[in-house]
């Protein structure tokens, strides 16, 4: 723990542009008393709902964290023998059919892809996430299929070889590393966040691709370049510590569910040090927006005009709804994915 008091030191100690909105720091302080006193190994099991807002949520049913215990129990007990063992849903659903469907979904996506199957990977038990369960043998959780989903998309547009160089900012759970370095595993890639999440990031990577992929932030904290770097290793680093970007030549800039949650001059200063340095640039982002009134959520909402046009010097190859495995993603009015690539 002291590691992670050592990361938020360097990071309240960096200039105010590395400083999270007004939408993140909501959240900074309850994260972080969770994580004091949270076991790390039920990381995944719905216990902590907290870590949910930087992407640890694999529970099938969102139980509200301040719902009395027999409410909880009485409402799982209703799932368990109306609704997930029985057909009550629109055309006999079960929640197993839903599970298929989406396996199958990232079947089709990963072989128009052209990479490899979601039948040849699987997601690692570590943190017991709720949601698991098992296809042909291999084990899964719909958020390790929704990651899946947004790596087709990409790879479709960008037709990566497995050896690139990709920069990670807002990596929240870790989920889509995991998932990049299981199909492509010698990519290298750099792990930016706020401290909290990175802490927890690099506990479920170390976990999910073993120790010897990771290079933690208990080595680069005191970084003042970026010539330590490991060629197919994945390299956790503080948003703070950005800037070390300026002289690296990289393949990918990578941002999904984050710079919506800042302010349009937060996400500018981070554009700044990649958009002369790499090839293609994907963004998840919500469309209009994220929320925003006079006291919560973020103060200036970014469009996906606004990434456009702070974009123009890349040409926009693909842009659509974006789709998790199992659902178009509608949350706060819905989100698109596109992938940009150098003029
Ligand atoms: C909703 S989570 C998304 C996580 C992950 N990319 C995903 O798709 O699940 C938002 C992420 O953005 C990060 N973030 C928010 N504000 C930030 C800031 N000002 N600088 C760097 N990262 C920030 C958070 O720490 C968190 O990891």
């Amino acid at each position: 723990m002291s590691h992670l008091r050592k990361l938020l030191e360097k990071y309240y100690n960096a200039p105010e542009i590395y400083q999270a909105g007004r939408y993140w720091k909501t959240y900074e302080q309850q994260i972080i008393q969770e994580i004091e006193s949270a076991d790390i190994n039920q990381l995944r099991s719905g216990d902590y709902p907290i870590f949910g807002t930087f992407g640890f949520t694999e529970s099938v049913y969102n139980y509200h964290p301040k719902m009395p215990i027999h409410q909880k129990v009485a409402r799982k007990i209703i799932r368990k023998l109306f609704v997930t063992n029985r057909a009550i849903l629109p055309y006999s659903l079960k929640l197993e059919d839903i599970r298929e469907m989406a396996y199958n979904y990232c079947v089709i996506n990963g072989e128009l892809a052209n990479f490899k199957s979601i039948s040849e990977i699987e997601t690692s038990t570590f943190g017991n996430p709720a949601d698991l369960f098992e296809i042909n043998g291999k084990k899964y959780t719909m958020q390790f299929l929704n990651f899946y989903i947004r790596l087709c998309f990409a790879q479709k547009h960008m037709k990566l070889q497995g050896n690139e160089t990709i920069v990670e900012l807002g990596s929240g759970s870790g989920f889509q590393t995991a998932v990049m370095k299981k199909v492509f595993p010698d990519l290298t890639i750099l792990c930016f966040d706020l401290p909290h999440p990175l802490f927890l990031c690099e506990h479920y990577l170390s976990e999910s691709l073993g120790e010897g992929n990771i290079v933690k932030s208990t080595k680069t904290i005191d970084w003042t370049n970026l010539s330590g770097l490991e060629k197919g290793k994945v390299t956790m680093l503080g948003n703070w510590q950005f800037p070390l970007l300026e002289n690296l030549k990289f393949d990918i800039f990578w941002n999904a569910a984050s710079f919506g949650e800042m302010e349009p001059h937060i996400v500018k200063n981070y554009l700044s040090f990649v958009t002369n340095s790499c090839k293609h640039i994907y963004l998840l982002q919500a469309r209009k927006g994220k929320e925003s009134t006079q006291s919560s959520g973020v103060v200036t909402p970014i469009t996906f005009d606004d990434y456009n046009k702070m974009l123009n010097m890349f040409s926009l190859i693909k842009e659509t709804d974006a789709h998790e495995a199992h659902r178009k993603m509608s949350q706060s009015g819905g989100y698109f994915q596109a992938v940009w690539s150098r003029k």
